[in-house]
This record gives structure tokens, sequence and C-alpha cells, in this order.
């Protein structure tokens, strides 16, 4: 471009863009250009804007010079939807060659136009000035256009974006976080963030990541020590002997002002140099030990600290003054689960409810995953058509029933009851009351049994976490799991218990130390309310919109036994 001529998107950028008729065009108010998806996701399929003129980046899925050499077709997406944009370059405007690998990123200004009768596009992209190309070269590009296995992808986190399987669960995995926030919202809940760091188990699992400083603190002494070895017990007492002497010299100091200062100096310098040589004296390679243990009181929060595994405890202090409140952040699971449905850093949505029972509970988990299946069929359905054509067929139709069916409730006890008469199917666990349902019992509830999302609640209190609710039969406490099909165990939650002495006693019979819990039991010392919430995981909720059969590829850079890529 010339100095001074300003391009077709700067000249867009300038002025006011957005105007509501069937032919205006809406360019993008941050970046010069006009997104693919307000072009070719029109219903008309962008067939209205033919004779515009518009600039449009994006990256080329695939690219062919044609008429031998003159002119090269290149589909090009930006990742605003699942679909293309094609765009038409003539020689004399470009080197076709660097614009028609796979990968390579365009910027281009142009006209849109109606294709001739018979082609798919409904309309294609006249390129007449490129503003700016990212060239690939395709020896080397590790995502040829050839369809790559979900597998192949996880080896290669930082490109995998750019396929077109990893931005459709993307964008569902967007709208299912902004439905979230809608839902809530909309039915009066605060958002409260609550703490990645804390030094309390809320499941009481002991399955967390400890988060501590004290390793890297003492690889930092190691090194020193070597360069600069600890002074021996002698040269500190000789550090001590000169203190002593410096201190006489002062005392004996008589003369002249200047002569006390000076002694005065002196002094200073060696009990500075003591100081330090006292300090370094102390410094011990290996981690710091007291009493036989490794002592935290040196630690960066001088004790011990780890990654929050819920944040429903914290959630709670808030529920016990704001009402309603719900938090979404990362929680981390130091399971050595090798399985497709476990992850040990996934995004948990957890809701709190005062003032509410087990049942105002189930209500509440039943009509917000209700609420995110049909907030997809209203706001992506495009993606989830590409879902439908290449991973689940049933995706669309699964949406649809979760979103119109009446959940089925049944108690644990009679869960187990139904599974135990199953003779169509051996499972691997044995079927008893009192375990913990595993993922194949689930799913042969939710999939064959009730062919719908099924809720089980009061569970054995031996299975499940000191804050639930006993219930009156002193055996099953308060707490429900929604299962779906396709994943089993989307949802865990349960009412709370608020009664200060009988959770006191729980956390004394499960053998859970007293102190780290102190503040939860202080929500039931003051101002005690009945409560009840619950936790969604986010990962599972898009697995389930998207069909895929992997965890690890529902979120964005999976961290999992053995792999922390990026
Ligand atoms: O059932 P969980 O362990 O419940 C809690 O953490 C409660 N504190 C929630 C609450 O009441 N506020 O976990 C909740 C959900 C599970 O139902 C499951 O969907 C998901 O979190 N989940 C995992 N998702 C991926 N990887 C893991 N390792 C998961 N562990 C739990
Ligand atoms: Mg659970």
């Amino acid at each position: 471009m010339a100095d001074g001529e300003a391009s077709l998107a700067d000249q867009m950028a300038a002025t006011t863009l957005t105007c509501g008729s069937e032919s205006s065009i809406k360019w993008s108010k941050f970046s010069r250009r006009v997104l693919i998806r307000t072009i070719v996701s029109r219903p008309d399929g962008g067939v209205g804007l033919a004779g515009q003129k518009v600039a449009v980046g994006g990256w080329v899925k695939t690219g062919r010079e044609q008429g031998k050499g003159t002119f090269a077709f290149l589909e090009v997406n930006d990742g605003s939807c699942p679909a293309n944009l094609q765009v038409i370059v003539d020689s004399f405007v470009a080197p076709l060659s660097q614009l028609v690998h796979t990968g390579t990123c365009i910027f281009v200004e142009g006209e849109l136009k109606k294709p001739p009768v018979g082609t798919k596009q409904n309309v294609e992209l006249r390129v007449e000035k490129v503003i700016d190309i990212g060239p690939v070269d395709p020896a080397k590009y590790p995502l040829p256009k050839t369809r790559l296995t979900l597998e192949f992808l996880r080896d290669h986190v930082h490109l995998r974006a750019k396929t077109n399987t990893i931005s459709a669960v993307a964008r569902i995995r967007n709208a299912l976080a902004f439905a979230t926030h809608t839902f809530f919202h909309s039915n009066d809940f605060l958002y409260v963030q609550t703490p990645i760091i804390t030094t309390s188990d809320c499941e009481g699992a002991g399955e967390m990541f400890q988060v501590t400083t004290l390793f890297s603190d003492t690889e930092k002494v190691e090194k020193e020590l070597k360069q600069n070895p600890a002074p021996s017990e002698a040269e500190v007492e000789a550090g001590k002997l000169l203190v002593k002497e410096r201190g006489d010299a002062v005392k004996s100091a008589k003369a002249s002002k200047q002569d006390i200062t000076t002694s005065l100096v002196e002094l200073t310098k060696a009990k500075e140099h003591l100081a330090k040589l006292e300090e370094r004296f102390k410094l011990k390679p290996g981690l710091p030990q007291k009493d036989g243990k490794i002592d935290y009181s040196n630690d960066f929060f001088s004790r011990q600290a780890f990654l929050t595994v819920s944040g429903q405890l914290q959630v709670e202090t808030f529920a016990c003054a704001l009402s309603n409140v719900y938090t979404f952040g990362p929680t981390f699971r130091a399971e050595h689960s090798h399985t497709s449905r476990h992850l040990a850093e996934f995004w948990m949505v957890e809701p709190e409810i005062a003032f509410a029972d087990l049942e105002d509970d189930m209500k509440c988990a039943e009509e917000y995953v209700k609420f995110l299946c049909q907030w997809l069929l209203d706001h992506c359905l495009d993606d989830m058509q590409f879902m439908v054509k290449n991973f689940d067929k049933t995706a669309i139709d699964r949406l649809k029933l979760v979103s119109s069916t009446p959940f089925q409730r049944i108690s644990y006890t009679e869960a187990v009851k139904l599974l135990e008469n199953v003779t169509d199917k051996k499972f691997e666990n044995k079927v008893e009351w009192g375990i913990d349902l595993s993922s194949e019992h689930e799913r042969y509830l939710t999939e064959v049994i009730f062919k719908r999302p099924v809720i089980v609640y009061n569970y054995p209190k031996g299975i499940k976490a000191f804050y639930m609710r006993l219930n009156d039969d002193m055996k099953t406490v308060a707490a429900m799991d929604v299962l779906v099909p396709k994943v089993g165990e989307l949802i865990g939650g349960s009412q709370r218990e608020e009664r200060y002495d009988v959770i006191e006693k729980r956390i004394f019979e499960m053998g859970l130390p007293f102190e780290p819990y102190e503040w939860y039991l202080d929500l039931r010392r003051y101002g005690t309310v009945k409560h009840s919430g619950f936790g969604l995981g986010f990962e599972r909720m898009v697995l389930f919109a998207t069909g895929l059969d992997n965890i690890r590829d529902v979120i964005p850079f999976p961290r999992y036994p053995g792999r922390a890529d990026l």
C-alpha cells in the first residue's frame, strides 16, 4: 500500500460501521475487518451482501491454484463460526504460492460476489488487495489438511485450536460459560470468586496438590552453600569475640569525640558481621525439619497450603450472608485416575443457596442443566451440527431430550436395588448397599434403565463428605448426584449440615482434624442457616454436550498424570 493511502479497513474503522438494514454489514469494533460469521451465518448465507467491499482476516483451511496458476481458491476461517468463507485471489494481486498452504494467515480486502450458479457457496470474496500474509512452510507445518486424531492433537496442544474440532469445542465451551452466568444472574445469584490456594480440604479425600516454596528455597540454599560454605562454629565464636573486644574498646575510649565515634563504628561493623555469620551458620542442606517432620513454619504461608479441590467451603461463607451465591473457577485434584472423565485441573460451577433444602437443590440443578442444553440449541446450533456430523450423531437429540424431559429421581437405596436385579449385564464392581456407585453403575441407570438424566439422592453417610446433612435415619445423608447419559456423574451436591453439634460429631467420627475447620464451624455457631448447593463439573458438561469421548479434548490445556504441556 502506498504511503498515505488508507486501506478500506482503515477507512471503515474510522467511520460508524453498524446499521441494521439487510444489506448493511457490521464491522468488527476492535479490529479492522468483518468477522466471517457476519457474512456466512446470515439467514441468506451472505448473498444479500454481494457487491459490498469488506476486509477479512483468517487462516487458510484449504487452498488450490486454478486456471493454470492464474487464480487461487482459498477456504478461510477466522474462528468466529465453523463455516469458511471462499476467497478468490488472482495471480496479479499476490503470489499465489504463498497463500494456498493450509495454516497460512491472510488479511485481505475485496468485494463480496455472488458465485456462478451451481456452486455450493452463497457468497465469495474476490480479493483486490492483500494487506498481510502470515506464511506457513508446508514441509514443516505439523497440522496438514488430512484429518488428525484427537490423540495426535494432544501432542500439539499449542496449535490444536487451529483445527475445526477444537475451535468448535471452544465455542461450545464459551457458550456454556456465558449461559452459566446468565442462568445464575437471572435467578438473583451473586458471583463470588473463591481462592485457588487454600488450607482446607473440602472433600476430605486427601487428593490435594501442595503449594510450597520449600523445595525451591532449599535448592537455593544448597546452591549457595556449595559456592560459599557455612561458617564453622569456631568462626562464629571468633565473631563473638570480636564484638566483645570492640565493645570493650568503646567503653575505654575516653579521648576525643572522634575516637568514640570511630570505636562505635567498629563495634557496629563487628555486630553486623556476627549477625551474618550466625544467620549463615543456621543454613543446612535439605528441607527444614522440626521433631522429625518437615517444618512448614518456614514455608511461604508459614503453614501447609494446597490448590483447592472445591470452592464450596469458602462460598458457603458468602451464602450465609448474601443468600444466593455461586463460584465458577478452576479446581485441582491429584487423583491418579487415567480415565476419560478425570482431569487434574478442571473447572467447577458451584452455587450455594441459603434457606434451601435438598429438594430445592435438586430443582436448581435440573433447571440449570436444562437451561444449558437449551442455550446450546438456541445459540450454538452450527457448532452442534458439526459435532453431530463428525463425532456423535445423537448429540443434538441428547440436548433436546435433556432440555425437555423431567429428570428421574430415585434414592440411593432404590438405585442399588435396581442395579442388584440387573441380569443382562455383569458389572465389574459388585453392587451392594454401602458402595460408592462407579461409572458403570451410574451410566447403566441413566442410559439403560431410565434413558434420561437421573438424580440419585440420600447416599450412605460412610461414602460422603463430612459437611452433608445427616438424615433422620442416621445412616444416610442429604446428598444428590445428577447422572447423565454418556458421562455418568455430572453434578455432586447436598444439603449442608447446619446443626453445630451434629457436624462437630461428624468431623470427630471421620477422624478429621478440627483446627482447619474451626472457621467453617463458626458459620454454625453464629447465625446458622439451612443451606444447600452443588458442583457441576464444567468439562463433564462440555463432554456431555459435544459427545466427544475424552475429557482431555474439551479443556484448552489438559492436565492429567504425567502431562502439563505449556
Ligand atoms: O462431587 P464432587 O467431588 O463435589 C464437590 O466437590 C462439592 N464440593 C461440590 C459442591 O457441593 N459445591 O465434584 C463435583 C463435580 C462432579 O460431579 C464431577 O462432575 C466433577 O465435579 N469432577 C471432576 N471433573 C473432572 N475431573 C475430575 N477429576 C473431577 N472430579 C470431580
Ligand atoms: Mg461426586
